[in-house]
């Protein structure tokens, strides 16, 4: 096996509905990453690693690793992904990458973390980073689905995260969960484009209107929400971080979703 490659153990594994789930895993010492990074993830098919890019949802803090997935039946990699058992060996990639860094992002008030499916994952990792509280007053987690099943860690982040030894002060000031559900009632309802343009979700949060002036913005999601999501900052006057190591109004990153 090539030597950027490693072997990491299951931990545990939690199924959210028939199509998602998530795992946590061993984590080597030395792989280090930024919140927001992913990683590339396998397992060994026909002699040869098939692996696929994973955003991390643990935070670079935490001693183990843990990524969200969704179940694709005939997937190469999720078919076989989603059977994962306690136990069982998973390949990682020693080299975390990944635009979706807050270092990439000017200073501001407020940091809108958008993310529809699970493009929620870095934002897991984001969001238990001290440095997000330090450098914002308030950190705005938006996430979006079909189906209220599909909202993984919604009990977690209302009622653990708020609890967290470190981070619970932080949180509970500062962190605002907002989740929304598309295809089923729920208590907030829409797509992000919609709650941002009609003003709901500030108006529900108690924040003004969204303003390249104070707030900053890191999206993840599928390819038709990214090009939306960017369409609209990109008329209200945000300006992308025009590459990587270059700060912007706002950084995005692909939710990798064809496994
Ligand atoms: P909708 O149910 O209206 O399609 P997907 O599973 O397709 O990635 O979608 C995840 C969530 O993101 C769904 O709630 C979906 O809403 C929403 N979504 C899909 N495409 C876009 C888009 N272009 N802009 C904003 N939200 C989107």
């Amino acid at each position: 096996m090539a030597t950027a490659l490693g072997l990491e153990t299951v931990l545990s594994v939690h199924h959210w509905n028939d199509t998602l789930f998530s795992f946590k895993t061993t984590r080597d010492p030395s792989l280090r990453f930024e919140n927001g990074h992913f990683v590339m993830i396998g397992l060994e098919v026909e002699s040869r690693p098939l692996m696929r890019a994973y955003s991390i949802v643990s935070a670079n803090h935490d001693e183990h690793l843990e990524f969200l997935s969704i179940k694709v039946p005939n997937g190469p990699l999720t078919s076989r992904l989603q059977h994962l058992k306690e136990g069982d060996q998973i390949i990682v990639s020693r080299k975390p990458v990944g635009t979706l860094v807050m270092h990439d992002l000017r200073p501001g008030k407020h940091l809108y973390l958008f993310g529809t499916g699970t493009g929620l994952a870095p934002f897991m990792s984001v969001i238990r980073d001290p440095e997000a509280y330090e450098r914002f007053d308030k950190i705005v987690l938006v996430h979006c689905v079909r189906e209220v099943s599909e909202l993984a860690y919604h009990d977690f982040l209302l009622n653990e995260l708020p609890e967290h030894e470190f981070l619970g002060e932080y949180i509970q000031e500062k962190l605002i969960y907002y989740p929304t559900v598309t295809r089923e009632p729920f208590r907030n309802t829409g797509r992000i484009t919609t709650l941002v343009e009609n003003g709901k979700l500030c108006q529900d949060i108690d924040l003004p209107q969204l303003n390249p002036e104070t707030d900053r913005v890191m999206l993840c999601g599928s390819p038709a929400m990214l090009d939306d999501l960017c369409k609209m900052l990109d008329g209200m006057g945000f300006e992308a971080s025009p590459s990587q190591g270059e700060q912007g109004d706002y950084v995005i990153e692909r939710a990798f979703v064809e496994k």
